[in-house]
């Protein structure tokens, strides 16, 4: 897991079993940067209030009223790409593969 800035926004990135997940790296609560929390297997716990979320598909685990922002992410080569302007219920990508 790895919090990163591009173009001034805040982008979370996952790694899970080789599959690429992008979310903003912002927590629906109150906005703190979600990738200073923990993550165990594939749930995100927030540092601030706790609020965890299932990384693969966005989803609120607790409340499982709040949603992670998914970005659509897809692996060319070395390169990992986000579309940081699209957000939606975009599923991960693996080398090789468009999650559009
Ligand atoms: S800011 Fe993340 S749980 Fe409150």
């Amino acid at each position: 897991m790895v919090g990163l800035e591009i173009e001034g926004r805040p982008i979370l990135l996952v790694n899970i079993d080789s599959r690429i997940y992008a979310h903003l790296d912002a927590c629906p609560h109150q906005n703190s940067r979600l990738s200073e929390g923990t993550l165990t297997d594939r749930i995100l716990r927030c540092s601030r209030h706790h609020w965890e979320f299932d990384v693969c598909s966005g989803a609120g685990v607790n409340p499982q009223t709040a949603h992670l922002t998914a970005l659509p992410v897809r692996i060319e080569g070395d390169d990992i790409l986000v579309d940081i302007d699209a957000v939606g219920p975009f599923g991960p990508a693996a080398k090789g593969e468009q999650n559009q």
